[in-house]
């Protein structure tokens, strides 16, 4: 019922996103809002100073405004949560600030001070680094608006009052899993050989997937059937700044330079498809084996999706953002109506998701969280992707693109 009820408010969505690309003028405000440094800009950016867009309809809102920080356009999946979250929010009557800070800690605290002055009623973060928001946050609390930690928590603070994202660690623990059957570790002896590239040190959510999928594999690690000849086994060692694709690309042909001249790679477990699509390219130029390692990944980016068609990359696990943003606005609407969100409201939400009031301590308080539910895509299934109506086949029925307008 779950399933049917998420598919029918995916459905519904794409009909919001075309009506919303007809005639809102705001889908440019990511862009538009930080002209000054963000490095990619749209030809129809607005002004800096029209970053507020507005929608006649805010009967139901009582014409709030809703300021959401989101990291940096240049990861895919930002750019499809900025729009989801803004036409989800608009089409229920909010108003919608919308900045992305181009993976820079001081823009996103200045584009958070510069919500806060404009007197939102909540705020929506992303944190491009968990760590480095306490200030600002702490300014928000005293101007008295609400925070809500978008998908990565935000860490050493009271002022955040939810987290709302996937269960990270599952992330993880299904990509270990997915090596597990591809290899049939519990029959087979190996040894298999594998590498782990996990991601962004500053955001907390890379933990999480690396421990997953670290916990998943321990055990044949341990029993030697999974070898790991780098022996770099500790987040540290494989983190990814800014989960970029060249330093994923640079650290893997660095890894195949020094261990792999003669040995044979199986797996490159990867947190995310940013540094996947880095990883599978340093596969198709710089390894010498004869195989094809198993490549893992997170979030259904378009360029993985198409390495998956093509064999260079094996799954990914895919999280619908659109979801994401869908609890997101119950979430929201709770606390801008004056209500405290508990787990009740679970049974309100169009996705699958837990409420959990245990797992995400961010140092000064366990933030509540609502954690939606990831699963594994692979080639067979790219169907699946196309039934929540946020992806279409190509006109050669090959690959498949977004429905979405920004990527
Ligand atoms: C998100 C992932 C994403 C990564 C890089 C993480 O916080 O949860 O979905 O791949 O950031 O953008």
């Amino acid at each position: 019922m779950k399933k049917f009820l998420a598919v029918l408010s995916t459905l519904v969505m794409v009909g919001t996103l075309a009506s919303c690309g007809a005639t809102s003028s705001s889908s440019d405000n990511g862009t538009g809002a930080n002209t000054n440094s963000n490095t990619e800009s749209k030809t129809d950016a607005k002004p800096a100073d029209d970053s507020s867009s507005k929608t006649d309809d805010s009967s139901s809102s009582g014409g709030k405004t809703v300021g959401i920080a989101m990291p940096t356009k240049s990861l895919e999946r930002w750019n499809r949560d900025g729009e989801y979250l803004k036409a989800q929010f608009e089409e229920a009557g909010y108003k919608v600030e919308l900045k992305y800070s181009d993976n820079d800690t001081n823009q996103q605290n200045n584009d958070i001070q510069g919500m806060i002055a404009d007197k939102v009623d909540l705020l929506l973060i992303a944190a491009i680094d968990g760590n480095t928001l306490s200030q600002t946050l702490a300014d928000a609390k005293d101007a008295g608006i609400s925070v809500i930690a978008y998908d990565r928590l935000i860490m050493n603070t009271d002022a955040v009052s939810y987290y709302v994202s996937f269960d990270n660690y599952t992330v993880g623990k299904l990509q270990g899993e997915y090596v597990i059957d591809a290899l049939d570790l519990k029959n087979s002896d190996g040894p298999f050989n594998i590498e782990f590239t996990a991601g962004d040190p500053a955001d907390n959510n890379a933990g999480y997937f690396f421990n997953g999928a670290y916990d998943a594999l321990k055990d044949y690690i341990d029993a030697g059937k999974l070898k790991i000849p780098s022996g770099k086994t500790k987040f540290e060692q494989v983190a990814t700044d800014s989960w970029s694709t060249d330093k994923a690309l640079e650290n893997m042909q660095n890894t195949l330079a020094s261990y792999y001249t003669s040995t044979q790679l199986d797996v490159a477990l990867c947190s995310n498809d940013s540094t996947a699509l880095g990883v599978a390219q340093a596969i198709s130029s710089d390894y010498s084996g004869k195989n094809t390692p198993i490549v893992t990944g997170q979030d259904g980016d378009i360029a993985n999706l198409k390495n998956i068609v093509d064999g260079k990359q094996s799954m990914t696990v895919y999280k619908n953002v659109n979801d994401e943003a869908a609890a997101t606005l119950e979430v929201s609407k709770a606390i801008l109506s004056g209500q405290t969100p508990d787990a009740s409201l679970v049974s309100s939400l169009s996705a699958e998701a837990t409420y959990d009031t245990e797992s995400y301590n961010n140092g000064v308080k366990v933030v509540p969280s609502y954690l939606l539910v990831p699963y594994v895509i692979t080639k067979d299934k790219l169907d699946v992707l196309v039934d929540t109506g946020l992806y279409k086949w190509d006109s050669d029925n090959k690959y498949l693109e977004s429905t979405a307008k920004t990527t």
